[in-house]
């Protein structure tokens, strides 16, 4: 269980949060890193599991994606992997998100973890994202600019970096501190010693993320056929122009798909649950009759939520993995606790499984293998 050690998140949302760059020296206490380099390694073996190698030999840059067999090739010096998605696969290292859970799950996108050898880093580069970079073992030194101008370079096609910021912060990071990084902000960091680094990072679509998600959801769903009309049309005498009232009455068309609250919920809620990366997923062979569902209740002390896995309610609908789920006729608090958690106690559920609607759509999400029986101590 990972705590803050003296940490007020409203005063840290005002002053810092996609405003400025911070250091929160020993934010975790005694901290303890959830896996060894070696666990981190085996992640990176697995072909469904995103990873790279950074390395620099002199003034060259070098990247290579996993999965990786062996990284006797790189040396002891000079390079870094990078693991996207661990909080997918391995669950203590999933535990280190619940801290940062002031900030809404919609907003919280992965946790990367990367393991250094001395000197190894990815370069000065600029995130699109917020992040926090947590430090585990050992030490690195980092240095953290507020946005300013930027010269960018391309050293190696996967590798966009920036040239000559100015620090705002240039430390070097022990066991436990956290540096908080807004969108825009350049940053590098550099090990000088094995180190291994957690990096919580968001998610915040552009105009385009969204327009494109919309226009998917669109077709997907054959929704919004409203044609252009124009009964009243007069003769022209400008044969090749749009008339300013005609381009008026086209973006109308497209602005009235937005003002339609369901549909626009349905896509809203599907969005923001779809997943980036791949998630483990363990649909039950045979599935579950909804009796057994409550006899493993009866015989466990929770139920855990896949790793990674997205279920968000909106407008009083819930949305599960990128779908719309019917829990109109669930009770409330149930729909709540099920979107809010990410374990379920069985306790809790006993009551709430006595309810036939919670039972089934519980036992559905269950049998889809978003939800299973929680083994205590299970990596
Ligand atoms: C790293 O851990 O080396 C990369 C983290 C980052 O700069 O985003
Ligand atoms: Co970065």
């Amino acid at each position: 269980m990972y705590q803050f050690n003296q940490f007020d998140p409203q005063s840290f949302l005002k002053t810092y949060w996609q405003k400025k760059p911070i250091l929160l020296k020993g934010l975790f206490k005694d901290f303890i890193d959830p896996l060894e380099p070696d666990e981190l390694a085996g992640l990176a073996q697995e072909s469904e599991i995103e990873s790279r190698v950074v390395q620099r030999q002199k003034q060259a840059w070098h990247v290579e994606h996993g999965p990786f067999d062996s990284f006797e090739q790189f040396g002891e010096n000079n390079w870094t992997l990078l693991v996207q998605a661990v909080d997918h696969w391995h669950l203590q290292s999933a535990q280190l998100l619940e801290p940062f859970r002031f900030i809404p799950n919609w907003r919280i996108d992965d946790l990367m973890i990367s393991f250094s050898t001395p000197d190894g880093g990815v370069g000065a580069h600029v995130d699109q994202y917020d992040v926090f970079i947590i430090q585990g073992m050992g030490k690195r030194h980092w240095k953290v600019g507020e946005q300013q101008p930027l010269q960018s370079s391309v050293p190696h096609p996967d590798l966009l970096q920036v040239t000559g910021f100015a620090p705002c912060i240039d430390e070097v990071l022990e066991p436990g501190d956290v540096l908080y990084i807004p969108p825009g902000c350049p940053h590098e960091g550099y090990a000088l010693e094995p180190a291994l680094n957690y990096s919580v990072g968001f998610r915040a679509p552009n105009q385009q993320d969204l327009l494109s998600s919309f226009a998917d959801f669109a077709l997907q769903e054959e929704c919004f056929q409203q044609r252009y009309q124009d009964p009243d049309l007069q003769p022209t005498q400008l044969a090749g122009d749009v008339t300013s009232s005609e381009a008026a009455k086209l973006i109308e068309l497209v602005k009235q798909t937005l003002s339609q609250p369901q549909q626009v919920n349905k896509w809203l809620g599907s969005y923001l649950t779809q997943a980036k990366h791949e998630l483990d997923i363990q649909v039950p062979e045979p599935s579950f009759a909804e009796d057994d569902v409550v006899e493993i209740n009866q015989q466990i002390e929770a139920w855990l939520r896949a790793g990674g896995l997205r279920i968000l309610t909106l407008d009083n609908g819930l949305f599960v993995n990128g779908e719309w789920v019917d829990s109109q006729s669930c009770q409330a608090d149930f729909v709540r606790f099920i979107a809010d958690n990410l374990l379920y106690s069985a306790e809790q559920l006993t009551e709430y499984l006595q309810q036939n609607d919670n039972l089934a759509l519980f036992s559905a999400l269950v049998n889809e293998g978003y939800i299973y029986p929680y083994e205590d101590g299970e990596e």
